[in-house]
């Protein structure tokens, strides 16, 4: 009765927007293999889903996990699996961290951690894009707005990956490995929490810990979970956007030459490359109760995917959707959800990515990849090269 999309399929994990484009035309609901889910493909239907959240309730993030690892206290619960009230209570503490104005005041620290990275780059004339810099800058970026010291910055980076790779579907983390990440997280930040609290220092913690949600201080496992959140949330995605950049942009070598001649177009560009190739593929939403989309009903229950990615090429809002234009008109893209769970870091994702691709495209000539094919990551939720090398002359 559905159209199926195979996630897990070479042709699908090399190239996916056929696939997205053959179940939007074909039915609104599709069968996600090989886990059965069900597929949101159109712009209007997600939209709708993701505005509806007492209908679609995100605890579809916990009860999605594989089985084995439900039961097992491996994870504080993420702002991104409450529902409300809860979740506007907690969501509350942390907006204010990462408001535009917030964030703003953080890019002359950003752009000194940048050119660090970069530096390592110089006379370079082939360098990998993730392990020089687009996996390390928003691991640094946390980790400095939480106030991590720099001698655990390698545990919180592998904290962050264990943490990333148990939500994904198809997770390869070992459960033993997880537990034992997840106990260090606890140990580690359940002392720094202790720090703060005695003395409090103008950081991140600092502030989570002093909060009060309905005149009540968080306890030390909220403290946690909202610490998880920026954990996951943030590294993952951000590294994708600068690395789907780039693969984008060696693509269209033409749009390339003119944001190198005109690097203020690097904001249309992102929003462009959120649009076209963007790092989260799908959402997670459970029903809570018989819902219809589409003229369709689903059950109670259900885990339902809203498909990010392919409502972004959807022609009903985007014209000609599948051509990349960094001059297109890019409003209502998806790649940030919308509504209550809207992202919280999308400021400073925007941000780190335009720093980042200022330091790359004012620095370097005749960029190009080293591969014509692209070395995709299998994992269907954050959609980015597993490594993406370039070359180019590093200024
Ligand atoms: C939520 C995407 C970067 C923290 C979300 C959601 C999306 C998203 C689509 C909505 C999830 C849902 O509705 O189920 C992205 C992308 C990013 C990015 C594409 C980079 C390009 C960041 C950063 C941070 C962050 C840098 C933090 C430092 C969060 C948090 C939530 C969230 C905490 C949950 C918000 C809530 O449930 O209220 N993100 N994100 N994200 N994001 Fe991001």
């Amino acid at each position: 009765m559905f159209a199926e999309l195979d996630v897990t399929s070479p042709e699908f994990i090399r190239h996916p927007y056929p696939g997205y484009a053959r179940v939007r035309r074909s039915s609104p609901l599709c069968r996600i293999q090989p886990n059965q889910f069900l597929g949101v493909s159109r712009y209007h239907d997600v939209v709708r889903v993701l505005h509806d959240s007492k209908r679609f309730s995100n605890s579809a993030y916990t009860t999605s996990r594989p089985a084995q690892r439900q039961g097992l206290d491996t994870m504080p619960p993420m702002l991104l699996e409450m529902d409300p009230p809860r979740h506007g209570k907690v969501r509350a503490l942390l907006v204010h961290a990462f408001s535009p104005r917030i964030v703003a005041e953080f890019e002359p620290r950003l752009r000194q951690l940048t050119d660090e990275l970069m530096a390592t780059l110089h006379g370079a004339q082939e360098f990998e894009l993730l392990s020089t810099l687009a996996v390390p800058l928003p691991i640094l970026v946390i980790a400095e707005l939480l106030g991590i010291g720099s001698e655990r910055r390698d545990d919180f980076r592998r904290w962050s990956d264990d943490f990333a790779d148990a939500l994904s579907i198809g997770a390869t983390v070992e459960t033993e490995q997880l537990q034992r990440s997840t106990q260090e997280f606890y140990h580690y930040f359940g002392e720094r929490m202790e720090e703060r609290r005695r003395e409090p220092r103008g950081d991140l913690l600092s502030l989570l810990v002093h909060a009060e949600v309905d005149g009540e201080r968080l306890s030390a496992r909220e403290l946690l979970s909202a610490v998880t959140s920026l954990l996951v949330g943030g590294n993952e995605t951000t590294t994708s956007l600068v690395a789907n950049a780039l693969v984008t942009l060696t693509d269209h070598p033409e749009q390339l030459a003119e944001v190198q001649e005109n690097l203020a177009l690097i904001p249309a560009l992102i929003e462009e490359v959120l649009r076209f190739e963007p790092p989260a593929h799908c959402l997670f939403r459970q029903t809570t109760r018989d819902v219809e989309v589409a003229e369709m009903v689903i059950p109670g229950d259900t885990i339902v995917l809203p498909l990010l990615a392919s409502a972004n090429r959807d022609a009903s809002h985007f014209p000609d959707p599948e051509r990349f234009d960094i001059h297109r008109d890019t409003r209502g893209h998806l790649a940030f959800g919308l509504n209550i769970h809207f992202c919280l870091g999308a400021a400073l994702a925007r941000m780190e990515a335009r720093v980042m691709l200022e330091a790359l495209l004012s620095r370097t000539k005749n960029l190009k990849r080293a591969e014509r094919e692209v070395a995709w990551s299998s994992s269907f939720l954050i959609r980015s090269p597993r490594r993406l090398v370039l070359r180019a002359q590093i200024g």
